[in-house]
């Protein structure tokens, strides 16, 4: 069996109640009295949060130092799944650790349970997973959590990985952008965000041991990108290092990707802890990067106290480690402000009841619309069919980000409703084939809803939909030509039924509000505006990673040989029709895009301070009869010497339209865009040529280009 048993461990910890603390107690120090007579030099707020730290560190001694680079395992208190006890002689408070990608984990009551990660990266729309974060973070600190474990910001280069639904999708920018917006979030709520997994966290099958095998242009430009982000532009507090190995080190003591990347290259000076388990050794750990293990002290607890004992370990060692963890909780505010939650609290309201099903609507794709069949008419005859019909409803994912929904509204309780009184909605859950068959022959219309069941710990075996869901497809459509499938999937499926089917949403794994927002989008009262983070394949075969060396690996390797081409890449790379492109989605208005220009159309290749950034701008115009909203893509084409991709995206923005209103829209580009990392010197180039950019709504529809000289710095 490939299960983790590992966060089956972490979750019944989380879940056993030891015993129920105040918050203060909990929180730390904050209230209460300057023990002992040490003054406290580091409660100056209007001291930077390193000198801060500094003051601290010079009045703790080694065992308070050694407390605070671990967890403790059993958590004396209820709820959390990573705890570090408060210091009360210096006032340093706990650091109270929950998971939460689509709402408050760990077993948690009375949180609301949003759709999942992927869904809201659907939706292209930073202000809106800006919001999601908020109302995570919001709720963390209500449960009294500190540090709020997420987002998970990895690319996705597997489409089996059995974490795609917790994730952002393939596109380094894009979950760059994602990840900053929701850190943002977060932090602005209380929490601390966590950036996980660090780095090369890719599939599940072999996790404890796997070593992915990947060259440093791969890294640096496909896998680190994300992470670049969080850290200078959403200035996360902590990253968790990941189980994995990368080439040939596990990820927690490997200081080229700890130490090299994270706080040479990218300045981080917030800390890194452990994925649960995930520390592997002492003094390799200390010296390759790891500032806190959780959620234990097997390696950084007595037996780090004796390496510093015996010099393994120098005692700038560890106050460098203590800094890095106490430099974030000062610059957030953990010592400042005071914490009133709990773990018991009730954090729900209907704002965020309301939020979820927002955020399902704005995360569901229209995937195919033949001859707009789709939004129903009210009056119409409906059966409906499959588990999501029913209290199986599949509304989240497996693993450490599972939550306790307080409710679910099923699918056929949100047609129903919808549908109103009188109306014929009608349902099977289609294990009888032939009872599905007789009742989607008498009805107008036939809606299917499918799902798979990804969690962490699994990957899924390959890319079909499990069991007998193909078949009720087929069985369905076979006698209705009018039949929709509602895929309620963390990732893409194979549609080997794609051409007898009249309609497709993606709806993912949508929350609490499931049922309530695809009747929305069924019935139009929601126009359908997300598009796909994630390339769906139309075969088995054809997908970026279909070797087994590549994926699970061999001999316990997995090898990155696709480099670069990760997700679209290696489809445009390969010239390989996928089935839905990355960045596709339809909507029910129809747009145009026109007029593009590039400014400016040459720029030398220092983009010096004077010269700024590139703007692009279009004008974009709702040609259709209903109001809607277009997500304008950018991609860059470099040129070929530089042994880049086709074409990446480099910029989106999402323009709201009404029927026939046009609207400009400006996208800038950074220097980025037009660079790739130079392995020999260490550092991102922008090479000399001509780039050119191509505009439009999905990484295979790109009609609109122009071109950008990168020439020589004029001497002065
Ligand atoms: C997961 C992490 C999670 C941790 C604590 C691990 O198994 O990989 O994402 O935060 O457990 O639950």
């Amino acid at each position: 069996m490939r299960k983790s048993l590992h966060f089956l461990g972490c979750l019944i910890v989380g879940a056993t109640t030891l015993l129920t603390a105040p918050a203060a107690w909990a929180q730390g120090g904050q209230n209460t009295a300057n023990e002992g007579h040490v003054s406290r030099s580091w409660m100056n707020k209007s001291l930077l949060a390193a000198r801060r730290a500094d003051l601290l560190i010079e009045k703790m001694t080694l065992d308070e130092k050694i407390v605070m680079v671990h967890g403790v395992s059993p958590i004396p208190i209820k709820g959390y799944v990573g705890y570090v006890p408060p210091n009360l002689r210096l006032g340093i408070p706990a650091l109270t650790l929950a998971d939460g990608r689509a709402g408050v984990g760990n077993g948690a009551r009375d949180i609301t349970l949003l759709p999942a990660p992927i869904a809201v990266a659907s939706s292209w729309d930073l202000d809106l997973i800006n919001e999601y974060g908020k109302v995570l973070g919001q709720e963390q600190w209500a449960k009294g959590t500190n540090v709020e474990l997420g987002p998970s910001i990895d690319v996705v280069r597997v489409p089996e990985w059995g974490r795609t639904f917790e994730s952002y999708g393939e596109d380094p920018y894009f979950n760059g952008q994602m990840a900053v917006a929701e850190i943002k979030g977060i932090q602005s709520q209380g929490p601390i965000a966590d950036a996980n997994m660090y780095l090369t966290m890719n599939q599940e099958n072999n996790r404890f041991k796997e070593d992915s095998i990947v060259d440093e242009r791969t890294l640096r430009e496909i896998y680190l990108p994300p992470f670049e982000a969080a850290i200078q532009e959403g200035h996360v507090g902590t990253v968790m290092c990941a189980y994995v190995k990368t080439n040939n080190i596990y990820s927690c003591e490997n200081p080229q990707i700890q130490i090299d990347f994270l706080r040479k290259d990218l300045k981080f000076d917030g800390w890194i802890m452990s994925d649960w388990g995930a520390t592997h050794s002492t003094v390799a750990a200390i010296k390759g990067g790891l500032d806190q293990q959780m959620p234990d002290d097997a390696f950084y607890g007595k037996a780090l106290r004796a390496a510093v004992l015996d010099g393994q370990v120098s005692m700038g060692d560890i106050d460098e480690h203590v800094r890095n963890i106490l430099v974030p909780m000062f610059r957030y505010g953990l010592f400042d402000k005071s914490q009133s939650g709990n773990w018991s609290a009730n954090v729900r309201s209907s704002e965020h009841d309301v939020f979820s099903r927002m955020v399902a609507e704005q995360g569901t794709i229209l995937l195919k619309n033949d001859d707009g069949l789709l939004p129903l008419s009210a009056k119409a005859s409906i059966a409906v069919f499959g588990a999501a019909g029913s209290k199986e409803a599949k509304i989240e994912g497996g693993g450490s980000s599972a939550v306790v929904a307080p409710y679910t509204v099923t699918p056929l309780e949100g047609i129903r409703k919808r549908a109103g009184a009188g109306s014929e909605v009608n349902y099977a859950d289609g294990s009888d084939l032939a009872a599905a068959a007789k009742l989607a022959r008498v009805a107008e219309i036939a809606v299917v809803f499918v799902h798979t069941d990804e969690t962490e710990g699994d990957d899924r075996p390959d890319l079909k939909l499990p069991g007998t869901q193909d078949q009720l497809i087929e069985t369905v459509a076979g006698v209705n030509k009018k039949t929709i499938v509602v895929l309620d999937t963390g990732g893409p499926v194979l549609m080997p039924w794609i051409d007898k089917v009249a309609a497709v949403l993606e709806a993912w794994y949508s929350g609490q509000e499931d049922g309530n927002a695809i009747a929305e989008v069924l019935y139009g009262d929601f126009n359908p505006s997300a598009k796909s983070p994630l390339t769906f394949p139309r075969s088995a075969d054809s997908i970026p990673t279909a070797r087994q060396d590549q994926w699970p690996g061999v001999n316990g390797l997995s090898t990155y040989t696709e480099k670069l081409n990760v997700g679209y890449r290696w489809y445009d790379a390969t010239d390989t029709k996928p089935l839905f492109p990355f960045g596709f989605g339809l909507s029910y208005t129809t747009f145009q895009l026109s007029n593009l220009v590039a400014s400016p159309a040459s720029i030398d290749s220092t983009f010096g301070q004077s010269v700024g950034k590139v703007q692009i701008r279009l004008e974009v115009k709702n040609t259709g009869s209903r109001a809607g909203a277009e997500v304008v893509q950018a991609y860059v084409a470099h040129p070929a010497s530089n042994g880049e991709p086709p074409h990446q995206l480099c910029g989106f923005a999402k323009i709201q339209l009404k029927p026939g209103e046009t609207k400009p829209a400006t996208l800038t580009l950074s220097q980025r865009a037009f660079s790739m990392y130079d392995v020999p010197s260490h550092r991102w180039v922008t090479p000399e040529g001509v780039y050119e950019i191509l505009v439009g709504t999905s990484s295979r529809d790109l009609p609109l280009h122009a071109r950008i000289t990168i020439g020589h710095t004029p001497s002065k």
